[in-house]
C-alpha cells in the first residue's frame, strides 16, 4: 500500500482530469461507491474459485458478524448499485468511477495489495458497439495521455452455454494429462478448469498452450458478434491482436474480452482490462441486462506516464512571496488573499519560516515559481511591492499595490 507523495501528484491529478473529460465526452456518468461490500456479493459476482475469491481479498467479520470484504474490483459494487438504485431496469446507463481496489497478491513493480482504478461499465446494449466504444474510448486516454506502446489484445469467451461445452473438452484435456498438474490447476480441474487457463505457474505453461481454444465452441451469434467486433476496430482503425488464451481471472465474462499490455512494466504487463458481462446482474437478483466495462490501473499508467515523460500539468507555484520586516509581515495575510480574490486561478505560495530574504530566495527558486514578490518594510510603508522574474531574463520591477494584481496576471500570460 503506497503514499502517493506531492512529487507523484502531477501525473496522477493529469490523469485523473484527463478520465473525467473523456469519459464525459463518451456521455458515461460517474458513481461513487463504497470501498467495502458483503463478501458474498465478490464470491457471487467474481466467483469462487478464482485467485482474487480464493486468495486475495481482506475479508472480516464486522460487529455484528456480517462477512464483509474491500473491495478487490469495482463491477460487483457497481452491478450492486445499479440494482439496488434500480438504475438498470428497462434503462441504458453508462457510469464511471475511481477509487482504491485491494488485493492481497504478492506486491511487485506495478502490483500493489491498495491499488487504484478508473472503472467504465455500461448497462443495457447488447453491442457490439458499446463493446468498440469502450475500446475506442481507451484508445482515445492513452493517445491523450500521450501513453505510447500499448497492444490491444482482444478475445471472446462466448456465452456461459458455449463455455459449458468448452469446459468439458478442457476438462478432458486436462484430466489426461493430470500427472502435470500443479496443486492449484488440480484442484481446479473439477471446480473451474477455465481457471487452470490463466495459472501464472511457469510449468504448466506448455500444458496450456496445447489446451483446445473456445473459438471452436462458439455458436453463430457469439461469432457474429466477435466479427463485428473485429470490423467496428477495423473501421477505427485501432490495431488489435486476437489472443485465444485471453480468459481473464474473473468468472463475470461472457463474449468480448480485451486488454492493453505493455512491455515496460515487466511482468505486470496489463494496464487495462474488461469485457462483457452479460449474465451478472441476472445473476445478482437484477433483470436481464447486457453489460460491458473495463478497468485500468492507475499506477501502472502512472508508471508509464513517468516514463515516458509525458506531460504532466503544472501545480507547481506560479508566484513565491517573500517578506522582512514586522510591518510589512504584518499585511502579508492579506496582501495574499487580496491576491487569491482577484486572480482565482493563481498558484501563490507565501513563504514560511522566516529567514534571511536570501534563504527564502533559495525556496522560491526550488519551488519552480515565475515570479518572486519581495515585500519589506519600506515597500509596506510606501503601498509598493518588488516584482522578481525567477525564470526570465527580465528586469526587476516596483509596482504599486493596487496594480499588482494586473501586473501579475500579465507577466504569466
Ligand atoms: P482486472 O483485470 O482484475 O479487472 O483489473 C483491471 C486492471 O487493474 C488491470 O488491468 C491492472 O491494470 C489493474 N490491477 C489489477 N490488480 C492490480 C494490482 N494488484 N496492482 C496494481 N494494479 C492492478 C477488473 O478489476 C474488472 N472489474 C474490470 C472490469 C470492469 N470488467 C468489466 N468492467
Amino acid at each position: 500500500m503506497n503514499d502517493v507523495l506531492p512529487d507523484d501528484n502531477a501525473a496522477w491529478t493529469t490523469l485523473e482530469r484527463v478520465a473525467a473529460r473523456i469519459f464525459a465526452g463518451y456521455g458515461y456518468e460517474q458513481i461513487r461507491l463504497p470501498i467495502m461490500e458483503r463478501t458474498a456479493l465478490f464470491k457471487r459476482a467474481v466467483g469462487e474459485v478464482t485467485d482474487i475469491v480464493e486468495k486475495e481479498m481482506y475479508t472480516f467479520e464486522d460487529r455484528g458478524g456480517d462477512s464483509m470484504s474491500l473491495r478487490p474490483e469495482g463491477t460487483a459494487g457497481a452491478v450492486r448499485a445499479g440494482i439496488e438504485h434500480g438504475l438498470l431496469h428497462n434503462a441504458t446507463q453508462r457510469l464511471w468511477y475511481v477509487g482504491p481496489m485491494f488485493r492481497y497478491e504478492r506486491p511487485q513493480k506495478g502490483r500493489y495489495r491498495q491499488f487504484h482504478q478508473f472503472g467504465v461499465e455500461a448497462f443495457g446494449q447488447v453491442g457490439p458497439d458499446v463493446d468498440i466504444e469502450q475500446v475506442a474510448l481507451s484508445a482515445r486516454l492513452f493517445r491523450t495521455l500521450g501513453v505510447t506502446g500499448l497492444q490491444l489484445q482482444i478475445n471472446t469467451l462466448g456465452t456461459p452455454e458455449e463455455r459449458a461445452e468448452y469446459r468439458d473438452a478442457l476438462h478432458a484435456y486436462f484430466s489426461a494429462r493430470a500427472d502435470a498438474l500443479d496443486a492449484d490447476s488440480q484442484r481446479r480441474l473439477d471446480r473451474n478448469p477455465l481457471r487452470i487457463l490463466d495459472s501464472k505457474n511457469p510449468d504448466m505453461a506448455a500444458l496450456i498452450e496445447g489446451a483446445p481454444t473456445l473459438r471452436e465452441y462458439l455458436g453463430p451469434e457469439s461469432s457474429a458478434h466477435f466479427q463485428g467486433l473485429c470490423d467496428g476496430l477495423d473501421r477505427l482503425g485501432i490495431a488489435y491482436t486476437i489472443n485465444p488464451r485471453l480468459v481473464r481471472g474473473l468468472d463475470y465474462y461472457t463474449r468480448t474480452v480485451f486488454e492493453w499490455i505493455t512491455r515496460d512494466l515487466g511482468a505486470q504487463d496489463a494496464v487495462c482490462s474488461g469485457g462483457r458481462f452479460d449474465g451478472l446482474v441476472e445473476q445478482l437478483g437484477g433483470s436481464t441486462t447486457p453489460a460491458m466495462g473495463f478497468a485500468l490501473g492507475v499506477e501502472r499508467v502512472i508508471a508509464l506516464m513517468q516514463a515516458q515523460d509525458a506531460a504532466l500539468v503544472d501545480l507547481a507555484p506560479q508566484v513565491y512571496l517573500v517578506y522582512k520586516g514586522d510591518a510589512a509581515q504584518a499585511r502579508v495575510p492579506v496582501l495574499a488573499e487580496q491576491l487569491r480574490d482577484a486572480l482565482p486561478h493563481l498558484r501563490l505560495r507565501v513563504h514560511a519560516g522566516g529567514g534571511s530574504l536570501k534563504s527564502q530566495f533559495k525556496r522560491a527558486d526550488k519551488s519552480g515559481a515565475r515570479l518572486a514578490l519581495v515585500f519589506g518594510d519600506d515597500e509596506a510603508a510606501a503601498d509598493e511591492i518588488q516584482i522578481k522574474p525567477l525564470t526570465d531574463r527580465r528586469p526587476q520591477e516596483q509596482v504599486g499595490l493596487e496594480r499588482l494584481a494586473e501586473r501579475i496576471a500579465a507577466l504569466l500570460d
